[in-house]
């Protein structure tokens, strides 16, 4: 295996970056997961002006062009021999002498690495995923894709120590955000798809905005709004998706099962819709 890092593709276990890299120390680095599906990359585009937005949100810029990111990628892909994958791609602000404020003309650090996962398969029925509902504790900005990942970890954690998948978190007044790394959906009893609309409260994730089109064209209904936990638990189905796990079906929310308890049909069919877009 190897990952990319600053200009040289090296052997994954020899991969690193400096003890003072504001990435390590203030979590000063944004990121992005792209998905590989039988060689192709998956929206890269959308991810890389993503990668952008958070950047420019931390007042940096793009280290260099999407043209240059996608040849690298597309290298390590091929240095990897791989397929079907995860691609992680992280920009820190660089090494600095520890200090709060933004040091001036730093480089940035550049890492990526591929990781080989197994295609997303609508064909099979899907496994159903349990999550538990936690007080979103993380911060305001949770639009830019940071490393600052402790409060999601913590909350995942917390989920699955009392026998749960994954967490849904929530705030003060009872609505849902998200998953832990992912977006919520539910299917509303009127027949219409649901999931929170972009703010500083979610990331605005790019397999939800492509959900959106397909379905859209596939004439299903979008209400792009919050859902309280309450409505979640009340719905016909709830999903999840991300660029790992496309679309995951949520079978339970604390102690409710979402309809019989079994992933449902319509998740199923969205999910088939997002295969075949994949294909
Ligand atoms: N997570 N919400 C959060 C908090 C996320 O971390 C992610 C992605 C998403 C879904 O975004 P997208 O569809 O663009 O992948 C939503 C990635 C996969 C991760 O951290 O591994």
């Amino acid at each position: 295996r190897f990952a990319y890092v600053n200009g040289a593709y090296v052997p994954h276990e020899h991969a690193s970056v400096h003890i003072e890299d504001r990435g390590f120390q203030f979590a000063d680095s944004v990121y992005e997961v792209i998905y590989l599906y039988k060689g192709k990359l998956i929206d890269a585009e959308a991810h890389l002006k993503r990668l952008e937005h958070s950047l420019n949100e931390l007042d940096m810029d793009m280290p260099k062009s999407r043209a240059a990111f996608m040849v690298t990628i597309k290298e390590l892909v091929r240095r990897n021999r791989v397929k079907t994958a995860l691609i992680y791609v992280q920009v820190t602000r660089g090494s600095a002498v520890r200090d709060f404020s933004y040091p001036e003309n730093t480089m940035p650090s550049v890492v990526m690495t591929a990781r080989r996962v197994a295609p997303f398969d609508a064909n099979v029925p899907l496994k159903g995923i349990k999550v538990m509902s936690l007080p979103d504790i993380r911060w305001a900005r949770c639009d830019i894709k940071t490393t600052s990942l402790l409060a999601a970890s913590m909350s995942k954690q917390k989920a699955q120590d009392n026998g749960f998948d994954d967490a849904w978190l929530v705030t003060d007044d009872q609505f849902v955000t998200e998953g832990t790394s992912n977006n919520a959906w539910i299917l509303r009893e009127d027949g219409r798809l649901q999931t929170r609309k972009p703010s500083h409260e979610i990331l605005n994730g790019i397999t939800r905005q492509a959900i959106i089109k397909l379905a859209g064209q596939k004439g299903i209904e979008i209400l792009e709004d919050a859902f309280s936990l309450d409505e979640a638990k009340k719905a016909k189905e709830a999903f999840v998706t991300s660029s790992s796990a496309c679309v995951k079906p949520v079978i339970q929310i604390d102690d409710t099962t979402i309809a019989d308890g079994k992933p449902g049909l319509f998740t199923q069919q969205i999910a088939k819709i997002y295969a075949d877009f994949l294909e």
